[in-house]
């Protein structure tokens, strides 16, 4: 993992464009690099913005008269003064090829709605949470477990988060490990956070997919429950499009209905960035 905290030279010279109209133009305060596909970065928070935690809001670069807008879920609480996003790099992404380059002191775009159903809202009252992640769908819920409203709400919450490798992992464990430190939420989660994390092209201790690990019992067995019970689980999902189908034709096996905003249920679903 590396930090980065200079600026270069060659990018103040680089051509201006105007902000376009209605967003905002934050400063970036600091970027974290895991590995050559993942990265996570903080920005200024515009005092107007406001947000639910597990929303999702289009971010863009300075770059171009029409600049390239994607969806980035949010990975910072809704009380946090700074909001933070954690990324993929791809090597051709209109976006990411950029914005994989940004260093504090630079400006980042912010349009100014935020939305997206990985909200609490959007379920109904029990006692577990679960928050399904593979690769950067960890985002939304590393925003949801630093609220304190998630505890409110839920008496226990686990999360899991399944990479390809190792490494992936970094930014899902460091996140769970500073949890109990955090002088604002760490007495709350005390005993009540699961953290179960799987590679699935990496030797690890746990390997395999979540599918398989919920088909198999894996994931149960290490958390000392049985499977999905619709009476005390609310499961939240988020990754590819395919492994949120997947997940989510296991979860409606379990007798589990998809909730919305409109109409609060058992599960919510959303895709994690990908471009
Ligand atoms: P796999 O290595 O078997 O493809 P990605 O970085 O491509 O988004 O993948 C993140 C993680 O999600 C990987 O561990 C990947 O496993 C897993 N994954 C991909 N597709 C599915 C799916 N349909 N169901 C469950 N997990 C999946």
């Amino acid at each position: 993992m590396t930090s980065v905290a200079a600026n270069s030279n060659a990018k103040a010279e680089a051509p201006r464009f105007p902000i376009p109209a209605n967003v905002y133009a934050e400063t970036v305060t600091s970027v974290t690099h895991y590995t050559d596909r993942l990265f996570s970065f903080r920005i200024t928070r515009p005092q107007t913005f406001r947000f639910r935690s597990g929303e999702f809001v289009m971010i863009g670069l300075p770059n171009a008269e029409k600049p390239v807008f994607r969806a980035y879920s949010i990975a910072s609480p809704a009380w946090d003064e700074e909001l933070e996003f954690y990324s993929i790099k791809v090597p051709d992404g209109p976006l990411t090829q950029h914005l994989q380059q940004i260093e504090p002191g630079d400006t980042v775009l912010l349009r100014q709605k935020a939305t997206g159903t990985l909200v609490t809202d959007a379920l109904t009252p029990a006692k577990r949470l679960y928050m399904i992640a593979t690769g950067t769908g960890i985002a939304p819920f590393a925003s949801l477990i630093r609220d304190p409203d998630t505890y409110d709400k839920f008496e226990q919450i686990i999360v899991t988060n399944t990479c390809r490798g190792n490494a992936e992992l970094a930014y899902g464990d460091q996140l769970i490990k500073a949890l109990g430190e955090d002088p604002l939420i760490g007495e709350l989660t005390d005993g009540r956070i699961s953290y179960f994390s799987s590679t699935t092209r990496d030797e690890s201790p746990q390997t395999g997919r979540i599918t398989s690990l919920i088909e198999n019992g894996g994931l149960f067995e290490a958390l000392g429950a049985e499977s999905f019970d619709r009476a005390n689980d609310r499961v939240m999902i988020c990754g590819s499009l395919d492994m949120i189908h997947d997940v989510s034709e296991l979860v409606k096996a379990a007798g589990l209905e998809e909730g919305s905003n409109a109409k609060p249920a058992d599960f919510v679903v959303e895709r994690a960035f990908v471009g």
